[in-house]
């Protein structure tokens, strides 16, 4: 059986002030109606079973936005790597023979997905290797994993290396060498998760799981994406092709990649009004505010709450730096 595990514990700190601690951006409807998690859960409704992964702040939340799915908490945020550890766990207790199907839940997807995971997921159970989802990159983004192919066997490609958010002058080699974005879109058994994560800090994690111990468990794992964790070390890693249109929704500057633009260029998300003179390529977003921009460019404004964010668009990655930085300011 197949089983969807939606990530739904991070922060989104990127699109600060919208998201913040107490409203993540997996609970956002940026740029449509429904919230992104209710998005993502209705993309996977062909799985055999949904599982929302999330952190204990988050929980009540989340199951008021998708009451269908069952929820799993983790005892702490930890990070992708702990929460995929702990779900995948979940999925082999669980579940006879299961595939795990991991999903991000801030990602915009048109088109086929249901063919791209169901075949992602025949090569994960086949191959018994790590599945990940590729997709033909665009831009020297240093917001991604970036993915080296090998040797192709047809439905899949053997992974050569595996480089997580390199910097911009790596990326820009990467994109020229025909590497793909890694989607953040992943299949495997739990016997090939366990093996690839038996020489990481996951491994002792898994390991008091195992022994029945999930808070002793999160507490004694650093936290830790599952691409750092994983996929940059592990051997026995393929990709398939997402296939479909595909954006994660990040950071400010994805919103112009994402919503019309006016006559000029301005992009508009949430609850705003505005007036432009003499400015141009702006991201303009807020909760009900009324946002006037003079001769400036570039520009990703947001007004949300009591808190108000400028930033170029080209640096719309820094906001996370940022908001480490209010947060250490208390
Ligand atoms: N349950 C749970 N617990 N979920 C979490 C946690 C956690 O502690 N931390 C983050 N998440 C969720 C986020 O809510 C999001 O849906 C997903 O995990 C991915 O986290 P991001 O923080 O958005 O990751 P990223 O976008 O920087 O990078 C990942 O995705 C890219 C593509 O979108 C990586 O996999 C990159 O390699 C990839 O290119
Ligand atoms: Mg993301």
């Amino acid at each position: 059986p197949l089983v969807a595990v939606v990530l739904a514990g991070g922060v989104g700190s990127r699109l600060y002030p919208a998201s913040r601690r107490h409203r993540p951006k997996q609970l956002l409807s940026l740029g449509g109606t429904e919230t992104l998690l209710e998005r993502t859960v209705d993309r996977v409704d062909f799985a055999d079973e949904v599982v929302v992964s999330t952190r204990p702040d988050f929980a009540d939340a989340v199951r008021d936005a998708v009451p269908e799915a069952t929820v799993l908490v983790e005892p702490a945020g930890k990070d992708t790597g702990p929460a995929l550890a702990y779900a995948t766990h979940y999925a082999a207790d669980t579940v006879d023979d299961p595939v795990v199907l991991a999903l991000p839940s801030d990602h915009h997807v048109v088109g086929e997905f249901e063919a791209a995971a169901r075949r992602g997921a025949r090569v994960a159970s086949d191959t018994d290797a790590l599945v990940t989802f590729g997709v033909e990159p665009t831009r020297p983004d240093t917001g991604y994993g970036y993915i080296e192919p090998g040797a192709n066997h047809g439905d899949y490609a053997e992974v050569t290396t595996f480089h997580e958010k390199p910097d911009a002058e790596t990326a820009k080699r990467y994109v020229e060498a025909g590497h793909y974005w890694n989607a953040g879109i992943f299949a495997w058994t739990p016997t090939a998760f366990r093996r690839a994560a038996r020489d990481t800090p996951l491994g002792p994690m898994l390991q008091t799981l195992d022994a029945g111990d999930p808070d002793a468990a999160f507490d004694a794992v650093d936290p830790v994406s599952v691409d750092h964790a994983v996929f940059e070390r592990a051997d026995d890693v393929v990709t398939v092709p997402l296939g479909v249109e595909w954006d994660d929704i990040g950071t400010w500057d994805a919103l112009r990649r994402l919503l019309p633009a006016d006559e000029d260029g301005t992009v508009v998300a949430g609850d705003a009004e505005v007036t432009s003179l003499d400015a141009h390529d702006n991201v303009v977003a807020g909760d009900g505010v009324h946002v006037s921009l003079v001769g400036v460019d570039g520009l990703a404004v947001v007004a949300w709450d009591d808190r108000v964010l400028v930033v170029p668009t080209e640096d719309a990655q820094r906001v996370k730096e940022l908001v480490t930085e209010l947060e250490r300011r208390g």
